[in-house]
């Protein structure tokens, strides 16, 4: 059972259903795939069976010759997508690999694609399509031969600047206790229900794109470019998103392909991706790997952190999290030493898949800390008030920071004091009960926004922007802000998202819509209020009493107000809105600016572990997150909740199986790829801790949608651990992890 959503308090905003609840229970959204065009030609994928070598000759006979087959395109064809350069920053494609051929340099690439009269024709010819290859034998994996090492900070502009503080190699030679571990997250998939779909509909010279989109102005201008046509001539359409996680929010090779044969067959054409073309024509999680090395002293303060990283990547792209960055800041650490190597293999290009810097790589500092804990033998919460701090190892200050707060309001909530700290110590009956505890963390990301908002004299608005509901509320929390600020009803308020006609959101990744947006929106209705205070009218050499909306517009002599705002955070590049316009965000926050902008959290779990079976079980958990303004609390417990519900997966279920032999994804379906259901999955509390932040945007907002996945993982290996006294360094931790003789 679950609780109920909170009251409203301090800093907490009102509990407002979702404004398209409705919508979505009835099934009258329309999602991407669901728009109905005249006559549409269906799409179906052909993807390579090779992970490596080259395309000696196709064979399209048999294909072409299944009734209704209208075009087979392939590499031959469509030389005219124009390449688009990849950039990991946000706003370009999600990989360089964007030829259809002859060179393949991953499993599943796409090869063709098939368009018909219908699907099943389609579907049917794509499987006809004989692709004659040369095979090299391909890179799988870290270990595998072949691979290729790359120092992130050389070739990423994300890695250029890891935090490095003092001499951390002499701090661990002097230091009391010494820790050394290493860690591994596995390959994974984000999985979203709803699939990727294209569907293209040209008018003359204008092109209309319906799918699903985190970012409506990359996927416009992306297009353009890959189809060298006027920006102007493209209409991104994507009001709602089926889940995305990271994995629409950069722009696929597959819509210039859709869009190109939609062109040439003068007519509508529709593609839905099936799952397992999913995992290998988009991004995914890579696998990562970590070593950790902590000096600390007898009383628990680390004078040392060295966290070393390597993630994988495919052979041409330097994708790379760095989440070092987090790991580095998260305690007071005397002295600090990263870094991260990249490994490239024969693989599709990674991309971001939510929380993508901080959930492996706080999963591998969390785990550390809670055997640092064990080895100093003290409770991993005091360990971690020991090393709370207002300031990183360099010395920059937090902007807020409740880290410890929401330490105590769960520890308080979920029982703590009675743990008895001895591996196994607290079993019932044939089960080994475990409690663990780790943080959650995220950076607050804002960027540059606009906003369009019109106010009726009949107290009714309407507000647009090409912000994006990827399942995260936003047509709610966006409809709040314009309310409060207007002063009038939730009721009364239209919000339109999720169309490149209307003003530029920033891509909504790094959790930084509701800021942004937000901040945006805030000063529309600023504006609008500013011009409904004119002088008012003054009767008799007073200014009238006149405080309804109505008088106001009579008094202006019009029927309406409307205001653009553009929101530029502060330290922006002037063009920070020219550039959004042109499909590239520019997301500040973090560690970037003055002071450490973090979200934070901390997770407690309670596992049981069967005796003998091994079977695991979470029956419980807890987390508190403290994340400056909440502006609904209703979809803010709903956005922590799955969060770390989804840590539960990523904990015990989830893993991208990779055979080494030809680096194919194995279980690239939802029969083999494990995620939890109901059963999985008991008690979760959720507690919204109250934070003030006026620094970190004009709305206090911190943003939350990737912060409680984060530390749900580490929580669940740690109370593995105190159940069973067995420490399992890389994830899933499955019951066979679990076995001794
Ligand atoms: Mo999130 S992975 O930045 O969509």
């Amino acid at each position: 059972m679950n609780r109920a959503a909170p009251e409203p308090k301090d800093n907490m905003g009102e509990p407002a259903p979702r404004l398209d609840g409705r919508l979505k229970v009835t099934g009258e959204a329309r999602y991407g795939s669901d728009f109905a065009v005249g006559n549409p030609a269906h799409a179906f994928l052909v993807t390579s069976t090779i992970a490596s070598g080259r395309i000696d000759g196709m064979d399209l006979d048999e294909a072409k010759a299944v009734p209704g087959v209208l075009e087979i395109f392939t590499h031959e064809n469509t030389a005219e997508l124009k390449p688009l350069k990849y950039s990991p920053g946000g706003g370009g494609p999600t990989t360089s690999i964007q030829d259809f051929g002859p060179d393949i340099k991953h499993d599943g690439q796409i090869v063709a694609m098939v368009v018909a009269d219908t699907y099943e024709a389609a579907r049917e010819a794509a499987n006809k399509v004989r692709v004659r290859y040369q095979t090299k034998p391909p890179s799988a994996t870290f270990g595998s031969a072949g691979t290729s090492e790359d120092d992130a900070s050389e070739v990423s502009e994300r890695a250029k600047d890891l935090p490095q503080a003092g001499d951390a190699d002499a701090a661990y030679a002097a230091a009391e206790v010494k820790f050394e571990a290493e860690y591994a997250t596995p390959t994974q998939h984000h999985n979203a229900i709803e699939l990727f779909t294209t569907t293209c509909v040209w008018n003359d010279d204008k092109l209309t794109i319906y799918e699903p989109s985190q970012f409506m102005y990359g996927l416009k201008t992306n297009a353009a470019k890959n189809l060298d046509i006027d920006p102007a001539n493209v209409h991104a359409v994507s009001p709602f998103v089926g889940g995305a996680f990271g994995s629409k929010a950069q722009f696929s090779p597959r819509t210039g392909l859709v869009a190109l044969a939609a062109k040439r067959l003068n007519r509508p054409v529709k593609l839905v991706m099936t799952r397992d073309q999913g995992f290998t024509a988009q991004t995914y999680r890579a696998e990562t790997r970590h070593r950790i090395r902590i000096g600390a002293r007898r009383d628990g303060k680390i004078d040392s952190f060295t966290h070393e990283g390597w993630e994988l990547t495919s052979r041409p792209d330097a994708y790379s999290v760095a989440g070092v960055e987090d790991s580095a800041r998260l305690y007071g650490f005397g002295t600090v030493k990263t870094h991260v190597t990249l490994v490239h293999a024969d693989r599709n290009t990674p991309g971001f898949m939510r929380s993508p810097p901080v959930v492996p790589y706080i999963y591998a500092l969390e785990n550390a800390i809670d055997e640092l804990a064990v080895k100093l033998d003290m409770d991993p919460i005091e360990l971690r008030r020991v090393n709370d701090s207002t300031a990183d190892a360099t010395g920059k200050p937090w902007s807020s920071r409740s880290l410890m707060r929401c330490y105590d309001e769960a520890a308080a909530r979920f029982g703590w004091s009675r743990r008895q700290r001895q591996p196994g110590a607290m079993r019932d009956g044939d089960w080994l009960v475990g409690w663990g505890c780790a943080s959650a963390v995220y950076p607050t990301h804002v960027g540059a926004a606009t906003a369009r908002v019109r106010l009726l004299a009949s107290g009714k608005a309407l507000v647009q922007v090409a912000a994006h509901d990827i399942g995260t509320g936003t047509y709610t929390v966006v409809g709040q802000m314009a309310a409060e600020r207007l002063g009038i009803p939730l009721s009364a308020v239209t919000v339109e998202l999720g169309d490149s006609d209307l003003p530029p959101a920033p891509v909504a990744g790094g959790s930084n819509q509701t800021a942004s947006c937000c901040s945006a929106v805030m000063k529309a209705c600023d504006a609008i209020n500013t011009k409904l205070s004119q002088p008012p009218e003054t009767v008799g050499g007073r200014a009238a009493r006149d405080d309804k909306l109505e008088d106001k517009f009579r008094r202006l002599g019009v029927g309406a107000i409307e205001e653009y705002a553009e929101y530029l955070p502060p330290g922006s590049k002037p063009d920070a809105i020219k550039n959004l316009y042109a499909g590239q965000p520019s997301l500040g926050g973090g560690a970037s600016g003055d002071k450490l902008m973090y979200a934070l959290g901390a997770e407690f779990i309670e596992v049981r572990v069967h005796a003998r079976t091994r079977e695991i079980r979470v029956p419980r958990m807890v987390g508190a997150f403290a994340a400056g303004r909440i502006m609904n609390t209703r979809t803010a417990h709903s956005q922590y909740m799955g969060g770390m519900i989804w840590g539960v997966s990523s904990a015990l279920h989830e893993a991208t199986e990779i055979d080494p032999r030809v680096a194919r994804y194995v279980n690239d379906n939802f029969a083999d790829y494990l995620i939890p259901v109901n059963a999985d999955i008991q008690e979760v509390d959720i507690i919204l801790v109250p934070e003030r932040d006026d620094f970190v945007n004009p709305v206090g907002v911190k943003g939350i949608g990737e912060l409680a996945n984060v530390g749900t993982a580490a929580a669940v290996a740690n109370a593995v651990y105190h159940a069973t006294g067995i420490r399992v360094r890389e994830l899933p931790i499955r019951l066979e992890k679990l076995l001794t003789s």
